[in-house]
């Protein structure tokens, strides 16, 4: 697989004015990972890259491998009681207030982020602030807002498609791979009429053994949409052992008790032949398609086997999360660990984010992952932000 950093004079090139806040964001992830991994004591606050907003955890979709709405789901059959749990505007325009200074990439999520009765007011807040904001959402509901999307000068949206028509909506739903071609029709078309830049339109793919022989179809089919980028997400996935000691783990050394590590035991890594995989990514990427192709993690070819296969060998280490990045949930909880929304540091409708990222809970959790093998704990072996942040493990 090609190295995804060979992308970035390309995406430079595309857009340098929105490029640099993207950079900039990323560039004190960077530093995390060189800096000392200090706990106590010391202002975490100004070291901030990335900030997600989770707004809402409603979803329109049931796609078969979420960690919410999948087959193991959390949210299934807590859906109706936690969405009435979402906050109300104003907290979240005040907490952009806050973290607005340090400049941070702000990444919009869910649940499926447009079910939120209030993102266009808070989107725009955000753009208003001077920050790079990229929404992820599964794209089903954007063709009839793309004139406010783009007039609102959004910086990019991922969007979630998994394969070509078929095999896509059999992951995703029927119908939702036509939905998700007719935005982004729309949004080419709201671009040209408003001749506008903005946002940057990707697509985000998670693979597994329903859609990995099908990758190369979809980046064929999607290359008329005049994408800026494609990301292809090798998938969170884990196992009965890895569950079972991450629970015995966060009880001994956080006293938390997890249930959002099993929503990704689905199985869906079982069967990927790694030889085929790695030769389907190499070819798009060697491939020009106008955009590029980029993969999370990026493998050795013989490992990409290793990743599905043997779940509890590490690819990735040293998480540095706790040290540039932090979650804020739909309820206002705030976490490190985007997708395990179990050990909560503090609300932001109680106390300023501030004090939650340089408080004792943020602080016991900065040391223990720090002093644990490798710089994370056992459940985060296949997880996409420790994927996209951790260290690469020499031949991996
Ligand atoms: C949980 S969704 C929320 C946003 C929106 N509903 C969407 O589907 O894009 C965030 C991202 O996680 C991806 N995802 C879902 N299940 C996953 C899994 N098992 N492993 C890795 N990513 C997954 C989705 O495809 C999507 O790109
Ligand atoms: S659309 Fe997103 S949140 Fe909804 S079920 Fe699919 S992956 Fe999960």
């Amino acid at each position: 697989m090609k190295q995804n950093i060979s992308m970035v004079p390309m995406i430079f090139k595309r857009n340098i004015a929105l490029s640099a806040k993207l950079f900039s964001g990323l560039f004190r992830i960077g530093l995390a990972r060189c800096s000392p991994k200090r706990n106590y004591g010391f202002n975490h606050f100004k070291k901030l890259g990335l900030v997600y907003f989770k707004l809402t955890g409603a979803c329109n979709l049931r796609c078969v491998m979420c960690g919410q709405y999948g087959e193991k789901g959390v949210m299934k059959d807590r859906a109706a009681e936690e969405n009435k749990k979402v906050l109300p505007l104003e907290t979240w325009k005040k907490f952009a207030d806050e973290i607005a200074p340090q400049k941070p990439v702000v990444y919009m999520w869910g649940g499926e982020p447009f079910l939120y009765p209030d993102i266009f007011p808070l989107c725009k807040h955000i753009v208003d602030k001077g920050l790079f904001l990229s929404v992820n959402t599964n794209g089903t509901l954007i063709e009839r807002h793309a004139e406010q999307i783009v007039r609102d000068k959004w910086s990019s949206i991922f969007v979630s498609l998994d394969a070509f028509r078929d095999v896509n909506d059999e992951m995703r739903g029927k119908g939702s791979y036509d939905k998700v071609i007719a935005g982004f029709k729309a949004i080419n078309r709201e671009k040209e009429k408003q001749k506008a830049k903005y946002p940057l339109l990707g697509i985000v793919t998670v693979v597994t053994n329903k859609n990995y022989m099908d990758l190369a179809n979809l980046v064929e089919a999607s290359k008329e949409y005049k994408l800026d980028m494609h990301i292809i997400n090798l998938g969170t996935y884990t196992n009965d052992n890895i569950v079972a000691t991450q629970k015995r783990f966060m009880r001994e050394k956080l006293n938390t008790e997890i249930d959002c590590l099993e929503a990704y035991n689905t199985g869906y890594n079982l069967g990927i032949d790694g030889e085929k995989l790695h030769r389907i990514l190499s070819e798009v990427q060697n491939k020009n398609y106008g955009h590029p192709i980029l993969t999370v993690p990026t493998l050795n070819p013989q490992k990409t086997h290793t990743y599905y296969a043997e779940l509890e060998t590490p690819v990735r280490n040293h998480c540095v999360v706790p040290w540039c990045q932090a979650n804020v949930n739909y309820n206002g909880d705030v976490h490190f660990c985007a997708d395990y929304p179990d050990y909560i540091l503090g609300n932001i409708k109680d106390q300023s984010f501030k004090d939650i990222i340089n408080g004792d809970r943020a602080n016991l959790f900065r040391k223990t992952i720090n002093e644990s093998e490798g710089g994370m704990f056992p459940g985060c072996l296949r997880c996409y932000q420790n994927m996209l942040f951790g260290n690469k493990i020499k031949g991996f």
